[in-house]
């Protein structure tokens, strides 16, 4: 192999490198467009996700319940006319909250 395989292989190792989900980067905004309406303090949601601190110890159920689709509620029977599609997360941001709960849950 020469260089000319060579760079591009490590050029996407370095790359994946980089992937790992950070609450600021990738969660933190998923979080707010799906949960923190239910989930703000005032809300019917049990808990506050709107903060990293507040989040950060709920992140074994969290991955929990968007792997299971438990959550956000409704977005599986569609009956509550409270979601457009924008309340439904997309397959993207399960991957992304399962790699970040995997990673530790890290805030950066
Ligand atoms: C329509 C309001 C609403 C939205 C939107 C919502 N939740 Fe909830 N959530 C609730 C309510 C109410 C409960 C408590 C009752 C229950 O457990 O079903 C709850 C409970 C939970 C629990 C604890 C239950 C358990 O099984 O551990 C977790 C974790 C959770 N929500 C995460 C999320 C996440 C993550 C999102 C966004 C992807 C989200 N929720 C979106 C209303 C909501």
């Amino acid at each position: 192999m020469g260089a000319r395989f060579l760079l591009p292989v490590i050029a996407l190792i370095a790359a994946l490198g980089a992937v790992g989900a950070t609450y600021d980067r990738d969660v933190q905004p998923i979080l707010q467009r799906a949960c923190v309406a239910c989930h703000s303090p005032g809300q019917v949601g049990p808990m506050s996700l709107t903060t990293y601190e507040s989040t950060r110890p709920w992140a074994p159920r969290i991955k929990a319940v968007v792997t299971r689709k438990t959550m956000p509620p409704g977005v599986a029977e569609r009956h509550y006319g409270l979601f457009g599609d924008d309340g439904a997360l997309h397959q993207h941001d399960i991957d992304l909250i399962v790699q970040w709960v995997d990673a530790g849950a890290p805030e950066k």
